[in-house]
């Protein structure tokens, strides 16, 4: 069976995964304080909402929604216009913590439905399971949360907040349900500098990076930065313009769906790996299914696989 893949947009990261997450995952983000588990996550939901039309919802539970779009107004990202778009919602349950669980998974669920969410982050998972006491009850609630997100049929980022120095990665049963686990780490090199480091330590049927990879956060967010042996890989890709691949090699797209193709401005099989597959079967007029396979022949042909 294919695996179809939800790209992240975020520059370099997609690649380090075979072009995006599995369909319907739930995805562990855990990292220091100050890591980018924030801007991560929501340039994924910026990016669905402004590149993909995938529309997402984003749960503030660590900070208020003022602050929150406040700060990712600094990266440029409007998400009080989009959420007036109805692209995306902002929810802010930082405020009714003691509510209870069910009810807040009630007003996530009700909120996917309503906006016809493809995208869920809850910002910070570790914030949800600090209202509970009893290891039994987290228990409860991670099973609870993992089939709803399974119902949910969307792509979540759960953030797990860890503290500096700490080697645990959540509290033993996330990281088992989890289809993927990125870590987020930030250290001082030997002259002091502050850098930051990202590996991916698991990732359900994906032949994912197994290397740490420098990454930052700039003015335009989340950005994985070139180590020394990806510069030699990008000059060999420069020497092939492999990063311009014509469309009529990806299978099962001729020479008329290419011009099609090309008329709504997707170019190449790298824009094609990109775009919407709801998008690509009206324009083609083919079924979603054949618009995911070719979508998915695209990757093949882009990734080599
Ligand atoms: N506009 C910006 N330009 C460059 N770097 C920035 C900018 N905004 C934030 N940063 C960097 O990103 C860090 C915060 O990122 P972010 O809020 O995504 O981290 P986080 O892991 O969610 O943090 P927390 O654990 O506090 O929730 C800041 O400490 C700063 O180093
Ligand atoms: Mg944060």
């Amino acid at each position: 069976m294919i695996i179809q893949r939800v790209p992240t947009g975020i520059p370099k990261f997609d690649e380090l995964i075979e072009g995006g997450f599995p369909n319907n995952s739930m995805i562990l983000l855990v990292g220091y304080p100050g890591a980018g588990k924030t801007t991560f996550s929501a340039q994924f939901i910026y990016n669905g909402a402004t590149k993909q039309r995938a529309r997402g919802v984003y749960v503030c539970f660590a900070e208020t929604k003022e602050t929150f779009l406040r700060n990712m107004l600094r990266f440029g990202w409007d998400f009080e216009r989009l959420e007036r778009e109805g692209r995306v919602a902002i929810l802010d349950l930082s405020v009714t913590r003691e509510s209870g669980l069910q009810k807040n998974l009630d007003t996530i669920m009700e909120t996917m439905a309503s906006l016809n969410a493809s995208r869920l982050v809850i910002d910070s998972f570790t914030a949800i399971s600090m209202g509970l006491k009893d290891p039994i009850d987290i228990r409860v609630m991670v099973h609870l949360l993992y089939r709803f997100l399974k119902k949910a049929g969307c792509i979540s980022i759960l953030i797990v907040d860890q503290p500096w120095g700490s080697s645990s990665l959540g509290e033993g049963i996330s990281e088992f349900l989890a289809d993927g686990i990125i870590h987020l780490e930030t250290y001082f090199d030997k002259n002091e500098v502050f850098r930051r480091r990202l590996r991916i330590l698991k990732m359900r049927g994906t032949n994912h990076t197994r290397r740490p990879h420098e990454y930052d956060i700039t003015s335009e967010g989340f950005v994985i930065l070139n180590g020394r042996k990806e510069v030699k890989t990008a000059k060999k890709t420069f020497s092939k313009p492999l990063t311009f691949t014509d469309l009529s090699k990806v299978k099962g797209i001729g020479s008329k769906r290419a011009e099609i193709l090309k008329s709504i401005g997707i170019n190449s099989a790298e824009n094609l790996i990109e775009a919407d597959p709801e998008f690509i079967s009206e324009k083609l007029r083919i079924s979603e299914r054949m618009a995911y396979r070719l979508i998915e022949n695209a990757r093949k042909l882009v990734y080599k696989r």
